[in-house]
């Protein structure tokens, strides 16, 4: 009989499920050796796929569990999973930890070995949501399951929240449960939630509000709880346990975490919530490599998808072109810029044919290419959807021009290229302009003097404009690593 077995559910479609087994197995401290179970539904179970290896290499046992019918409602298979296993590990284990599979541990959780007068180990609820307030009248949902799980008054006890700290009725977290299998908790509330959820006077809530179906699923657990257990049976995991990073702005101040690499376990809703907040080293170095490491493997694994004859280059640098034309300067958004060559060093735009800017830059075979930062988006969209033949674009920037004199250029812009056409050709409906830069102005406050020479400020000082094919703008992240230089990292077996 084991002591302890983790388990969580998994349809191993996403690498961020890897974290958590590979999280106990680092820093679980003297639980680290113990047994975990991912359950996987039937259906997923021939999916062959390098998660499933990464799975088992982190000593995982992949449980697959037959999900009986299509079953759509929210959490339903989480649930129906949770049974599964609880069923499984009777007579193997004294105590199943039944986790949310974006939960990752930080530190050991000597907590999850309950004393053995206590038969659950539960955290409330990280906010208020459906809650129902202790020191207000019951509202007639709550009032409803408790009549269905026939809970008395005298079994309400209060309850706070983890985040706004809100006094509830007892509101139990789905994504930390530490259970005693043989006493069937999961199970009874796989059988209520199967048979509650359908009901109509419980579907006449999801009606009026879907919120109700998002979150019945706590709702009814916590019927089951006090319907099958005593107060004193349940034991409050401390507040270290289970805490929402994803909700660690949300939470006032005083009650936030002082320290994250001292919390036990965590959630996260994505892996941007990691990243906002401070974790520190060593923690914060072992996310990123696990993080990089699954991501990396799985892609390498995915099956690849015709996606047509489309030219998906990414990221596309956003630039304004200005030209001159009836005596003002007008300028165009392009994404379709680039370099050909440093030496000698030309770049090319390529630009509608019937764009107003195309006959400034034909009639003095000069133009200039700007880059905008991120805090002239709204002009440099504008610049993209409006024409110079409709509307008067001079205005919209302080210009200046340099040795060409007709290529007018955007002050606002850390850098500028004045640009003298060599080689102009069409395709289709488009322009190709080919320019030497006779001259590159960088502003000031972007200029870096050395000993070496002139340099220019990094990219995320430079903050360009990034567009994609999804039609998104972005701005530009963190610097990874010095080109010509990385490459002495890699080791070829
Ligand atoms: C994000 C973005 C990228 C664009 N990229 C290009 C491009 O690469 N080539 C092009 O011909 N037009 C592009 N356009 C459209 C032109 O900027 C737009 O037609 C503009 O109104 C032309 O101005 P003009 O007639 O004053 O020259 C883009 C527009 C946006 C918003």
């Amino acid at each position: 009989m084991k002591k302890l077995i983790f388990a969580y559910f998994s349809d191993c479609s996403d690498p961020k499920d890897l974290l958590l087994a590979a999280s106990i197995r680092k820093f679980g401290g003297s639980l680290s050796d113990y047994p975990i179970w991912v359950l996987i539904p039937k259906r997923e179970e021939n999916v062959a796929n390098e998660m499933k290896n990464l799975f088992l290499l982190l000593n995982v046992d992949l449980i697959p569990f037959s999900t009986e019918d299509e079953l759509k409602f929210p959490f339903i298979t989480y649930v129906l999973a949770a049974a599964n296993a609880e069923a499984l590990a009777k007579e193997k284990t004294e105590l199943l930890a039944w986790l949310g599979s974006n939960t990752i541990i930080f530190n050991e959780p000597k907590h999850f070995l309950l004393d053995n007068d206590k038969n659950l180990g539960y955290r409330p609820v990280h906010h208020t949501n459906i809650g129902s307030f202790y020191d207000e009248p019951i509202d007639p949902f709550w009032d409803l399951v408790y009549q269905k799980c026939n809970i008395s008054k005298e079994q309400i006890f209060p309850m706070k929240t983890h985040v706004d700290h809100n006094k509830l009725r007892p509101y139990f977290n789905a994504g930390c449960l530490i259970i005693r299998p043989e006493k069937g908790l999961l199970q009874s509330w796989w059988n209520t939630y199967k048979e509650l959820h359908n009901e109509k006077c419980i579907k006449d809530y999801y009606n009026k509000n879907y919120i109700y179906a998002i979150f019945i699923h706590q709702v009814i657990l916590s019927g089951v709880i006090l319907s099958t257990m005593e107060r004193s049976e349940l034991f409050e995991l401390p507040f270290d346990y289970n805490y929402p990073l994803n909700l660690y702005y949300n939470c006032p101040f005083v009650y936030r975490a002082k320290d994250v690499n001292k919390l036990i376990t965590v959630r996260y809703e994505d892996l941007g919530d990691l990243k906002k907040i401070l974790i520190q080293d060593p923690l914060k170095s072992w996310l990123i490599s696990q993080i990089d490491n699954f991501f990396l493997k799985t892609l390498s694994s995915a099956e690849k998808i015709k996606f047509g004859n489309v030219p998906l280059v990414y990221p596309v640098p956003i630039i304004l072109a200005g030209a001159f034309f009836n005596n003002k300067p007008n300028f165009e958004t392009l994404g379709d810029v680039g370099i050909m060559g440093i030496k000698p060093p030309l770049v090319y735009i390529s630009s509608g044919q019937d764009h107003y800017t195309n006959q400034g830059i034909l009639e003095h075979g000069t133009f200039s290419i700007n880059f905008p930062t991120t805090q002239l988006l709204t002009k440099t969209d504008y610049c993209g959807v409006v024409s110079g033949k409709d509307v008067d674009k001079s205005q919209l920037f302080n210009v200046f021009y340099g040795e060409l004199e007709t290529a007018p250029m955007i002050r606002e812009c850390p850098v500028n290229l004045e640009c003298k056409v060599i080689k102009e050709f069409s395709i289709q409906h488009r322009q190709i302009f080919i320019a030497e830069i006779v001259q590159a102005y960088v502003s000031e406050d972007y200029v870096i003097k050395n000993e070496e020479g002139l340099g220019i400020a990094d990219m995320v000082k430079l903050d360009p404009i990034i567009y994609a094919l999804d039609n998104n703008y972005y701005k530009i992240g963190e610097s990874i690593g010095t080109g010509y230089q990385e490459s002495q990292k890699f080791k070829q077996d």
